[in-house]
């Protein structure tokens, strides 16, 4: 399995079925064009034939100062916050069912491509709008709620990510 940036030409996707249908659908039909639009920049895992077993994407976004928790306000200046929102993400259930472990390598291979992001332009946080039942997965490498009633926006500092890099060396 590898993780290269989304290729409509070459990456397979038809029968793609992670369990949600809605991000089925997104890779299937619309991925394509938001890449070609630079609304989102989209990255798959696949197998030696290229079929897809996951995919996530991430744009630019920004966090607003009073969405963070107090203590985390006090590092950040009291404007809006530049942040890679982690827009979409799904794997394939039979990928699941072989314990590929395809979330865990896309989520890892989303961090590294945000801290790469820092070298070009100010990113201070990754950020992700959960689905409920997926909450506990991102909270498993360190993210964190924002201030929001459903807790399902959740944000990881970029410091964390820094410090982490050296468990992603391997
Ligand atoms: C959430 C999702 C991307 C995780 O991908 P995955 O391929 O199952 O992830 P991994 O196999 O790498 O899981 C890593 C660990 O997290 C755990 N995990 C997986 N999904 C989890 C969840 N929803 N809640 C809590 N833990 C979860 C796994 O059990 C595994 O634990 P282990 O290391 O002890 O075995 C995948 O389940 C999915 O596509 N779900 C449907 C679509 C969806 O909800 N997408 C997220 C949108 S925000």
């Amino acid at each position: 399995m590898k993780i290269e940036a989304f290729d409509p030409a070459r990456h397979n996707r038809s029968g793609f079925a992670s369990g949600n249908p809605r991000l089925d659908e997104y890779l299937q039909r619309y991925l394509s064009q938001s890449v070609k639009k630079s609304i989102v920049q989209a990255y798959v895992a696949v197998d030696d034939g290229g079929k897809v077993l996951g995919y996530y994407t991430l744009s630019a976004a920004h966090i607003r100062h009073d969405e963070l928790p107090e203590e985390a306000a006090k590092k950040f200046p009291r404007y809006p916050i530049p942040a890679a929102l982690l827009g979409r993400m799904a794997t394939d259930t039979a990928a699941r069912g072989a314990n590929l472990h395809v979330g865990s390598k896309l989520l890892v291979h989303a961090m590294k491509q945000t801290l790469k992001a820092t070298g070009t332009l100010g990113v201070a946080c990754m950020v992700v709008d959960a689905k409920p039942e997926a909450v506990g997965f991102y909270q498993r490498f360190g993210f964190m709620p924002l201030k929001q009633k459903d807790g399902l926006r959740l944000y990881l500092p970029v410091e964390t990510i820094r410090k982490m890099q050296q468990l992603f060396a391997a």
